[in-house]
Order: C-alpha cells, then structure tokens, then sequence
C-alpha cells in the first residue's frame, strides 16, 4: 500500500513496514519450501478492497490531517487483517504441529504486524494529530 501521507512519522512508519512486509514474504517462501509446496501469488480481494477504499478516500478528502486519519484508519484495516491472517496460519501449525521452522516465521510476521499496528495506534492520539484534534475540538 503506498500511502503519501503529509506526517512524516507516519509516511516514515508507512515506508518500514514496507521493508518489513518484503521480508515478511522471504519468510513466507521459506515456509513454503519447508512444507515442500511452491510459493505462488494469489489477489486478496480483502486486502483489494481496503486499498481501493484507501484511493476514494484520498481522492475524497482535500485537508490533509483529515486525509492522514484516513490513512491511519486505513492502515491499522490493513493491519488487523493480516493480523488475523497470521492468527488463523499459526494455529493451524500449531494443531498440525509442525516444526519451528514453520511456525516461527509465521510468529515473527504476526509479530511486525502487530507492530505496526500500534504504531499507527498510538499516532492516533499522538501529537501526530493534534492539530485535527484542536481544530474539531470546540474550544
Ligand atoms: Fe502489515
């Protein structure tokens, strides 16, 4: 998801957990050759419609605090759902009880995920959007 948020911190988090979600894939991969299965690409129409919902809200909103809350929102969507992902994909190594070659990298990727949701959790009450919250906040 490319998000070109007006927040620094925000765009920065947004960047790394990119760079962590690459090698969240490698691990993936290796799951894959572990269980001796081929790696192959498939569209997540969930993952899908919180990006398609992310572009009309970007091309929706024109204040740019509004617009990063968006994102935020958007984001910690994103993240709750792999989240979920990696919830369901560890419990089921869990009950097939395979090895920790299989299940670690899928907790390490829960993990970042995890993260980086709160990450952009704590942003949302942060200074990062404080000047939304004094501008809707009746003074
Ligand atoms: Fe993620």
């Amino acid at each position: 998801m490319a998000i070109n948020a007006t927040n620094d911190r925000m765009s920065e988090g947004f960047a790394d957990h990119r760079d962590e979600t690459r090698t969240q894939v490698q691990r993936l991969e290796e799951v894959f050759a572990a269980l001796d299965r081929p790696a192959e690409r498939r569209e997540d129409p969930v993952i899908d419609a919180l990006e398609a919902e992310r572009a009309t809200l970007k091309d929706a909103i024109e204040d740019d605090d509004m617009l990063n809350m968006a994102y935020l929102t958007a984001g910690m969507m994103t993240e709750r759902v792999e989240m979920t992902a990696y919830e369901g994909l560890t419990s089921m190594a869990n009950q097939l009880e395979y090895s920790d070659e299989i299940r670690k990298p899928l907790e390490s990727n829960y993990d970042e995920e995890q993260s980086a949701y709160r990450e952009l959790s704590a942003m949302e009450s942060a200074a990062d959007m404080k000047s939304l919250w004094d501008r809707l906040t009746p003074s």
